[in-house]
């Protein structure tokens, strides 16, 4: 295929502005990279936080979206694992060159995964960066200039790592996030059980049959759910992975983890003060590939991905199709705010856009 020297894009004109679809250059990859034509694209809430906060972009306008799948069409100098033609899946960063909104986007190589033949470009644009967010969250450790940090759990990719916590229990708030969802999987993975997890009850056949071993009703009052979690294991539970972060979960996971354990929460802290201890460890996880410290983990991850996608022993979330191409990103993120979305991950198809 030639590829344009043009593509659309949507763009960002300034914190809190209306997006806007504009033509920019296709870019091109230099040394390490490679251009990926954008196939499909996963809506995070994070894309509306930037749009309305305008955090983690440093520059305007931008252009945002963390999860592709596509086709790599160029590759830079010295790139030997992937060649023109291969489906990836890839964790784009928003900013603008690197981010997922457009129809042609850069990365380095090390952080793409092969696609298998058994998921579609749909399927795939849904994993990126909530699978990284739990994978950093339960197998990083503690990047102390970004204050932020994970449970130091061994990588179930590492020597011994698989099955490495047997019999251990382990409580995922929020199991049908997509977050939550990817979790469940890597719990599953390491071992852990039983594993706990909050939920809609229409989500619970769902759940169980990625990994979950209990669903407790995310209805019930803070104190059912504590109990809840007494009643399943009698022992202490060393790591609470909380994928909703509200300060009703944040305080319920930190009151579930026993002395010693770790409380990972993926917005910002909001664990009431008075009831911290030194006992207790609780990190906010930074999902983020293009966190240097973190792209050795991840390029280990991306390296077994293939396998466990072919085989079914990761499950990508339940693609929710918002025709429009870029254009329909908007909606989408709409429709998020609403929180009208339940157990899926919307995702585009920037082809589509006219
Ligand atoms: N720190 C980071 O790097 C990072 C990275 C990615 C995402 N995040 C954040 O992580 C959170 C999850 O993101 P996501 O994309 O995975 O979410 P999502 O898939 O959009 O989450 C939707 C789900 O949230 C569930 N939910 C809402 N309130 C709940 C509660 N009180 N208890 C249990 N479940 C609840 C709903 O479950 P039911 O349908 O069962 O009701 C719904 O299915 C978001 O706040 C996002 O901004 C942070």
């Amino acid at each position: 295929m030639s590829i344009p020297t043009q593509q659309k894009a949507l763009l960002l004109p300034s914190k809190g502005a209306d997006f806007t679809l504009v033509t920019i250059d296709v870019p091109k990859p230099e040394a390490g990279e490679v251009l990926v034509r954008v196939e499909a694209v996963g809506l995070n809430s994070l894309d509306y936080k930037i749009q309305e906060l305008g955090f983690f972009v440093s520059e305007f306008p931008a252009i945002l979206g963390c999860d592709a799948s596509g086709v790599v069409v160029d590759i830079g100098n010295g790139v030997t694992d992937l060649g023109i033609g291969d489906k990836v899946l890839l964790e784009p960063n928003p900013g603008y060159r690197n981010a997922a909104f457009q129809q042609f986007t850069i990365i380095k190589a090390s952080l793409t995964s092969k696609i298998p033949a058994n998921i579609s470009f749909d399927e795939a644009a849904t994993l990126p960066c909530c699978l990284m967010t739990a994978a950093i969250g339960l197998y990083a450790g503690f990047v102390p200039h970004l204050l932020r940090g994970g449970a130091s759990l061994t990588p179930f990719w590492a020597e011994g790592g698989r099955g490495k916590y047997a019999g251990q229990p382990i409580v995922i708030f929020g199991g049908a996030t997509s977050v939550g969802q990817y979790a469940i999987q890597l719990a599953r993975i390491s071992g852990f059980s039983p594993i706990i997890t909050t939920t809609s009850l229409r989500n619970a056949e769902r759940l169980k049959s990625i990994g979950a071993t209990h669903v407790i009703d995310r209805g019930f009052s803070q104190a059912d759910i504590i109990a809840k979690v007494k009643e399943i294991t009698a022992k202490p539970v060393h790591v609470v992975y909380d994928a909703v972060s509200i300060p009703e979960t944040q305080n319920t996971g930190y009151d579930i983890i026993a002395p010693g354990g770790t409380l990972l929460v993926v917005l910002p802290a909001a664990v009431d003060q008075e009831k911290i201890t030194s006992d207790k460890h609780f990190f906010m996880v930074l999902g983020s590939v293009h966190v240097p410290e973190y792209e050795e983990s991840a390029a280990g991850l991306f390296r077994v991905l293939p396998e466990l996608l072919a085989s079914g022993q990761i499950k990508p979330n339940v693609p929710g199709y918002i025709p429009g191409g870029l254009s329909g990103i908007t909606e989408g993120l709409e429709k998020l705010k609403r929180n009208e979305v339940s157990a899926k991950k919307l995702v585009i198809r920037p082809s589509e856009t006219i």
